[in-house]
């Protein structure tokens, strides 16, 4: 392969260029082994960042960080494989229901899933809630556990798209993440690199989402789809509103708790209508006609949810840990609730304890919130309008500071957008 100097590279696309196929594999790889400085690749994401790239540019650069890696082969199973991947969101254990769901209906879901960072969870985080359940799982216990119950939801391993975590890494600080053209290339690297044959994006937008910008969430979803289509992942996005956080529960053993509501039949609506609406899209790419909603209501889903977490080291019967301070908020007058403000209310269940600052920081199992209110919702003084759980009495009074900005109450109500707001293929 031909060689080049990092400085050129650089030059190319800070001025506009194209990078060539051989400039990009050669400043992935030069990268990865420690070839290609730190600085220099900043300067190169950052010139990324303002110039872009072009689509087969994009290709080139998702295949590159592909092949830093293994890549996973799930063809041999017996079902036909198909997962989801969420840009992420406040509230979102949709994988925690969605996940056995599809299983249920006869595919195999290779759910390789990250934590969270910031004010949005992550669903290891989540699963971890449960006493003794494993995130980290051997490729030959995925495959197993893939034929055996159909699903699998575990920390991808280290050999799976190499350069992602260290570029990932080198973004976060340096004020490089919100590019579409990296943001798509290191989450269709990964999903790719599992070896799943289909996929369905949920990508979020909104006040509580990474892209709150609508047409900026249209672009992300449009680019994922094309790179993972052209990579021979069969691949469908519905775009979602992250304006109020999903369901009621925000914390990670809370939303263990309000999926298993859903498992069983129950639970909050819209945490429902869009696991349904992804669970037919996934079906759907398997190749797979069923009614999903049956599948939900008659307790298939909740037992191989059963079968999950026992396969993975976890008792699904047992109770999770309780947080032990727990305090409501209440309305301090009367009005109607015209913005809950699912940003504000990430940001607390993350200073409740629920999330981390740093990836090495950990989380509380117990800590989170529940909102009891919805935007339109009339409210009398006194009302429970949040019930906050913590640890200890910091971060009670730190996440409570969070919600001043949660509620407002009159003004005008705003006019919603639908919870599905489309679908893009
Ligand atoms: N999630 C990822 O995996 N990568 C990004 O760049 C952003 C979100």
């Amino acid at each position: 392969m031909s060689r080049f100097a990092a400085v050129e590279v650089i030059k190319q696309k800070r001025d506009g260029g194209e990078l060539s196929p051989d400039m990009i594999r050669w400043v992935l790889e030069a990268y990865v082994a420690g070839a290609v400085a730190e600085e220099q690749m900043s300067s190169l994401l950052m010139a990324i960042f303002f110039r872009g790239m072009v689509p087969h540019e994009l290709a080139e650069w998702t295949a590159a960080m592909i092949e830093s890696g293994e890549r996973l082969d799930l063809s041999g199973l017996s079902r036909p494989t198909v997962d989801k991947h969420s840009t992420g969101g406040v509230g979102d254990k949709i994988s925690l229901i969605l996940c056995p769901l599809v299983a249920a209906c006869g595919a195999a879901v290779p759910q390789l899933s990250g934590r969270g960072l910031g004010h949005t969870g992550g669903t290891l985080d989540k699963m971890e809630a449960i006493a003794g359940w494993r995130a980290h799982l051997s490729n030959d216990e995925m495959r197993r556990q893939l034929e055996e119950v159909g699903v699998v939801i575990c920390a991808a391993g280290d050999g799976l798209a190499p350069a992602d975590r260290k570029l990932y890494a080198l973004r976060d600080v340096t004020a490089t993440v919100e590019s579409i053209p990296l943001i798509s290339s290191s989450i269709m690297s990964k999903k790719i690199a599992e070896g799943t044959a289909s996929l369905v994006l949920d990508v979020k937008t909104g006040r509580g989402a990474f892209m709150s910008d609508e047409g900026k969430a249209r672009e992300l979803a449009a680019t994922m789809v094309a790179l993972g289509n052209a990579n021979g992942v069969r691949t469908t996005a519905l775009l979602t509103n992250m304006d109020v956080p999903l369901g009621i529960a925000v914390g990670n053993g809370l939303e263990v708790l309000e999926s298993i509501d859903v498992l069983r039949g129950g639970g909050p609506s819209d945490i429902r209508e869009e696991t349904l609406a992804l669970a037919r899209e996934m079906v759907a790419l398997a190749g797979i006609d069923i009614d999903v909603e049956k599948k939900l209501d008659d307790g298939s889903a909740f037992e191989v949810w059963c079968q999950m977490v026992a396969a993975q080291g976890g008792d699904p019967g047992a109770a999770l840990r309780v947080a032990p301070l727990i305090q409501t908020v209440t309305a301090e007058r009367d009005g109607v609730i015209t913005s809950l403000d699912s940003l504000s209310i990430g940001i607390s269940a993350w200073r409740l304890g629920a999330g981390r600052a740093r990836k090495e920081d950990p989380v509380s199992d117990a800590a989170g919130l529940k909102v009891l209110v919805r935007e339109g919702d009339h409210v009398s003084v006194g009302q429970p309008l949040f019930e906050l759980h913590a640890d200890d009495d910091a971060h009670l009074q730190f996440g409570r500071a969070a919600l001043e900005t949660a509620i407002e109450l009159d003004g005008e109500v705003r006019a919603t957008r639908p919870l599905i707001i489309d679908r893009i293929v």
